[in-house]
């Protein structure tokens, strides 16, 4: 791990009178002018106090990868971020990354976000995001408060070598109670990583402070997501209102290290392993066709869905995708046909009830590579379709907010030598179900 230097640790201005002193020796020009000494000495004579309250809500650990780690919180004001890493919970000989961003670090008044890079696969670390307000005495010169740090936490890398255990949990819908029971179970449970599958936001997402309020630092769920890693992988809602393309600043993208250069824009699709269990996450996009008056003209889903299977297909070609023994793939809207009849979303009509393009597109791909399992959100309810003669992958639905049914987290986790599927009823305790997957064959 490369330690960052914090601005706190650069500051080597001069004091008055030393100032001008050191000016004058330099005999040849350097003079310092009056004007810069009065900069200097109201920079100097600027005493910021220390910003209580400048961190709002438990910080927010996503976009795991088995080298890094993203985390993004909120602010108050603007400010400059940071996060300290350490392989040990007394926070010995931490390594400090500074907020993402070259040559600028990404300072912002409402959200920090950090990546912690070069670490181990499949490793448990802790760490705490810190903040320093940033003010500005003269014109452009900017000076940092102390840091103000938050409290300590810790995660576990993916990996090959990590534990064979994550949830998924979807279709929240800024239903935030009934939320916090599902974040609470899956904390309660000790799962290491969550697959957030999509509809977070019941309405639109107009403003910047909508998407705070969706996904950093939702009610009644404060720190969901400060000792467990969160992977977001959008669901329809999650692209509305006009705010929705700005994700990026509050919910951090892959690294392209990530993804070969053709895939370039697919910054959020993902594949890595948990133990033995491969996870990959690809998106459906819209429930609508691209022409439905309500996307504007401007969204192309159909593109989107067409490049994520030339990513799909490329994915299998890496090793450690290729040769796991259990492979899960997520999508939001279900790529089984619910039912004949069911809303494919290519018609005007209404909205997709499964998602027939993406069906058509991944399907076979999935197949071709035994493919043991999809895992879907949007229906709002619990639902098994088994594997096929011709479909080696089952799916399995998670229930959303509301109506008739009830929230689930469906839990997978390797167990007795198969990888054990619990869908857990949140709102009335208990498992609403059990599935059980074998290995699939490695380089049949
Ligand atoms: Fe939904
Ligand atoms: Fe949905």
């Amino acid at each position: 791990m490369e330690k960052s230097v914090g601005v706190a640790g650069r500051r080597e201005f001069l004091k008055g009178a030393a100032m001008i002193g050191a000016a004058a020796a330099a005999k040849c020009g350097m003079a310092m002018m009056p004007d810069e000494q009065k900069a200097w000495d109201k920079y100097n004579a600027m005493i910021i106090p220390r910003p209580e309250g400048l961190l709002e809500g438990e910080p927010v650990l996503q976009a795991p990868a088995p080298d890094s780690m993203g985390v993004a919180f909120a602010v108050t004001a603007l400010a400059n971020g940071f996060a300290e890493l350490a392989d040990n919970p007394a926070m010995e000989k931490p390594v400090r990354f500074m907020a993402e961003g070259m040559p600028l670090a990404g300072i912002d008044d409402r959200v920090l976000r950090v990546r912690m890079t070069d670490l181990r696969p499949g490793t448990r670390y802790w760490y705490r995001v810190g903040a320093a307000k940033l003010e500005h005495p003269v014109g452009y010169w900017t000076k940092p408060s102390e840091i103000v740090w938050g409290s300590v936490h810790s995660f576990v890398t993916p990996g090959a070598n990590a534990p064979s255990h994550f949830a998924m949990m979807c279709d929240t819908h800024a239903a935030f109670e009934q939320m916090a029971r599902t974040t609470k179970l899956y904390r309660k449970i000790g799962v290491p990583l969550v697959v957030w599958n999509g509809d977070v936001p019941n309405s639109l997402m107009n403003t910047k402070d909508d998407l705070v309020r969706n996904y950093l630092v939702p009610p009644e769920n404060d720190g969901y997501a400060a000792d467990t890693p969160i992977v977001l992988n959008r669901g329809n809602h999650d692209f509305r209102g006009v705010a929705a393309n700005r994700l990026g600043e509050v919910m951090m993208t892959r690294l392209p290290g990530e993804r070969r250069a053709r895939h370039a824009a697919l910054d959020r699709n993902f594949a890595f392993r948990m133990g033995d269990v491969a996870l990959i996450g690809l998106d459906t996009g819209e429930d609508k066709p691209d022409h439905h008056p309500a996307n504007g003209g401007f969204s192309r889903f159909t593109q989107y869905r067409q490049a994520q299977t030339e990513w799909l297909k490329d994915q299998f070609l890496r090793p450690e995708i290729a040769n796991a023994p259990y492979i899960v793939a997520f999508v939001h809207i279900p790529i089984v046909e619910l039912w004949p009849g069911a809303n494919p979303g290519t018609v005007l009509e209404d909205y997709a009830t499964w998602q027939k393009e993406c069906a058509d597109m991944w399907g076979g791909v999935l197949t071709a590579n035994r493919v043991q399992l999809v895992l879907a959100g949007h229906i709002h309810r619990y639902r098994h379709d088994a594997a096929t003669a011709t479909r080696s992958w089952a799916e399995i639905t998670g229930g959303g907010r509301g109506g008739s049914t009830y929230q689930t987290l469906v839990e997978c986790k390797v167990d007795g030598g198969e990888l054990l599927v619990r869908v857990h009823n949140v709102d009335k305790g208990g498992i609403a179900g059990e599935h059980r997957f074998k290995p699939r064959a490695v380089g049949a």
